[in-house]
């Protein structure tokens, strides 16, 4: 639900009933099975995928494109910069124009939130938002909520911590409206000037002080930092914040014995996490990857087949 109206596609956590995410990570067990065994399939034969990236992608925009091949669809991928875009055209008109080519379902990644809220209400087909500003990133929530529950067998009473650059996540607050919607128990930790003012408002516990924030959690999950999104410095030195809020392997001792270690990526390596715990055995980062091809094909199925209504 968006505000009351159904949306056809997904695009976000916000308004996502705990129901629906359950039926996806379901139906992702069944799609990682597909992948793990290399199998093609014909669910989505003559469907047609489109990518529309505003902003840089490796990870999201090439497992949709993997996710939709390996159910057997077409998948086009518009490269903005090369686009009608450069001329002017805008987002409404681009993807109006894209959609009279005759596709089954728009992928978005833009810079401003509620674009894929706009593009929603203007065309026909499911549109799924790939990341929109600092909003919402809800494939990478869902990934990340199957990778604890392959990991840890269950979501409810889960005790998960964030730590970063909260203010500009959009993988934070999916994360936040995701797994508290799932009943897990949600911990952020961050410098105070990255930090939303209305984080305590989301049902979170909010810590400043990473050693006190990380004691007994299941999961931490590192962010990265969003240069690219602040105009000036929100904090004294990268290496200040990484003496205070990187995840090294003395601290991880200091969370539960079998805790497991998250990144959305990409990372930068040595800031927010070193190598060693990158790599660790804690480390399940680049399962996150496979997962997230398995959550996406999930998506595609489900929701080009018209079986869910967020
Ligand atoms: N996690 C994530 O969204 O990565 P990309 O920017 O590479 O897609």
């Amino acid at each position: 639900m968006r505000g009351g109206k159904m949306a056809r596609g997904l695009l976000g956590l916000r308004f996502v009933s705990k129901e629906t995410i359950a039926k996806i990570l379901e139906e992702a067990k069944e799609m990682k099975k597909i992948l793990v065994e290399r199998r093609n399939e014909n669910i989505l034969s003559g469907k047609t995928v489109v990518t529309l990236f505003y902003e840089p992608s490796t990870r999201t925009r090439v497992s949709f494109e993997k996710a939709a091949k390996v159910l057997g669809a077409n998948t086009i991928n518009i490269e903005t910069a090369t686009s009608s875009v450069l001329k002017g055209e805008s987002l409404v008109d681009t993807a109006r124009t894209i959609e009279r080519m005759g596709i089954d379902l728009l992928v978005l990644r833009h810079s401003i939130v509620g674009s894929p809220q706009i593009l929603d209400r203007e065309l026909k087909v499911p549109v799924v938002n790939a990341g929109d500003g600092i909003n919402e990133h809800p494939t990478q929530a869902l990934l990340d909520m199957f990778t604890m529950l392959e990991k840890r067998g269950r979501l409810e009473g889960l005790r998960v911590l964030i730590v970063g650059d909260i203010y500009h996540s959009r993988v934070a607050r999916s994360n936040i409206w995701g797994l508290s919607k799932m009943g897990a128990e949600v911990r952020v930790c961050g410098p105070s000037t990255l930090m939303p003012s209305e984080v305590g408002k989301l049902g979170v516990k909010v810590y400043y002080k990473l050693d006190e924030a990380i004691r007994d959690v299941d999961v931490v999950m590192a962010l990265r930092i969003q240069m690219e999104r602040q105009k000036s410095g929100l904090f004294p030195s990268i290496r200040e914040f990484t003496n205070l809020y990187g995840i090294n392997k003395d601290r991880l001792k200091l969370a539960k014995e079998d805790v497991i270690l998250m990144h959305p990526g990409p990372m930068n390596r040595g800031i927010e996490v070193d190598t060693d715990s990158a790599y660790c055995d804690s480390s399940v980062i680049e399962e996150q990857v496979t997962n997230g091809v398995a959550i996406r094909m999930a998506l595609l199925k489900l929701l080009i087949r018209g079986e869910i209504l967020s």
